[in-house]
């Protein structure tokens, strides 16, 4: 049996999110939590004729602890879309004063009533909120490193379909690994490795630029599109669903499945000491990982002795921005 639990599920990213899983047949319950309008999203999607059930919490109050408790119990996989999304002018750092407090709230509650549960990070900044995850988790004594998803998976579907349109190809034979983290610089695509080789080769200079460019800020594409009513909500629905739908495919069958997620790069998890070097030591990095039933079995960290000389640099950017992303998560939860 395998129970699903949504955090924001009444939310722009939470509701597509909540249909998708509920039409999974791996998924046997699935759990909404929401600060507002839950009911009504929990009372629709329950007369889809799937086989999960369906439960919605909602609090009564700022005090009640008792919903997300009980929304929690038992849960396999958690994910988090609860916070607020972006304006046009807004950086994703600028929802940290917002979100870290939120996120690290629902840590507490995951602490508690879910410690075994995965956890999938997607409000942002991720590069700093699945910091306060760890640190929250850690404190209360919970943590597996190996646990922890922070979910840059819509990196992954945007640098698809934009090398897709680029060369004039099917977006569906890519699968281009985008390391780093997830915000402007801190998104790496790796054109140079597998299927995107060929085609990114065959673009010019400028034009090659101008891809990378549009990867690491395609949210703000969105943002901008949307004019001031949000961000991405339904590609990132089907992101979230993507590296939930994986997830779940390595805990219920012996299928070898990688992806990449935003990790914490502890040494208890094979090839995270070698990809923490490699990332001048930093403690969180996006890289693609094999899943299995524990959760991340394993660091798919050689993509880092594979990358190009242009994408050498894109690195050096990452990782300077990125760990400054990190220590304001972890200042914040160890405050
Ligand atoms: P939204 O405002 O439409 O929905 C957020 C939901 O969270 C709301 O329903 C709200 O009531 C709920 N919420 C607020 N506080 C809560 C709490 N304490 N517990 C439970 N629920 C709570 O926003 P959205 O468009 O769904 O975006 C949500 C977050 O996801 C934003 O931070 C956004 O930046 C982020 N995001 C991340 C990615 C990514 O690639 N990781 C992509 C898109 C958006
Ligand atoms: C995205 O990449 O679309 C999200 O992180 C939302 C945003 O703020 O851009």
């Amino acid at each position: 049996m395998v129970k699903v639990t949504v955090c924001g599920a009444a939310g722009g990213i939470g509701q597509p999110l909540s249909l998708l899983l509920k039409i999974n047949p791996n998924v046997d319950e699935l759990s909404l939590f929401d600060v507002v309008n839950v009911p009504g999203v929990g009372a629709d999607l329950s007369h889809i004729n799937s086989d999960s059930a369906t439960a919605s919490f909602l609090p009564s109050s700022r005090e009640d602890k008792t919903a997300l408790a009980e929304s929690l119990k038992g849960t396999d996989l958690v994910i988090i879309p609860a916070g607020v999304p972006r304006k046009p002018g807004m950086t994703r750092d600028d929802l940290f004063n917002i979100n870290a407090g939120i996120i690290k709230g629902l840590a507490e509650g995951i602490a508690e009533h879910a410690p075994k549960a995965f956890v999938l990070v997607i409000s942002n900044p991720v590069n700093s909120t699945v910091p306060i995850v760890a640190e929250t988790l850690k404190q209360k004594g919970v943590y597996d490193p190996k646990r922890l998803f922070g979910v840059t998976t819509l990196d992954i579907v945007r640098a698809n379909t934009f090398i897709a349109q680029a060369g004039k190809a099917k977006a569906s034979q890519f699968n281009v690994n985008v390391i780093g983290g997830h915000s402007g610089e801190t998104i790496v695509p790796l054109y140079s490795i597998g299927a995107s080789k060929s085609y990114y080769e065959k673009l010019s200079a400028e034009e090659q630029k101008a891809l990378i460019h549009r990867v690491q800020f395609g949210g703000d594409e969105v943002v901008q599109a949307k004019n001031g009513a949000g961000s991405a909500t339904l590609s990132m629905a089907y992101a979230g669903y993507r590296l939930a739908e994986s997830i779940l495919k390595a805990l219920t069958s012996s299928e070898e499945v990688v992806e990449c997620t935003f990790l914490d790069l502890d040494s208890s998890i094979k090839g995270a000491a070698e990809a923490k070097k490699l990332v001048k030591g930093l403690d969180f990095f996006s890289l693609p990982v094999k899943l299995g039933k524990a959760g991340i079995e394993e660091v798919k960290y050689d993509v880092l002795n594979q990358v190009s000389d242009d994408e050498k640099k894109l690195l050096e950017v990452a990782i300077d921005q990125l760990s400054k992303n990190i220590e304001k998560g972890v200042a914040f939860a160890q405050k």
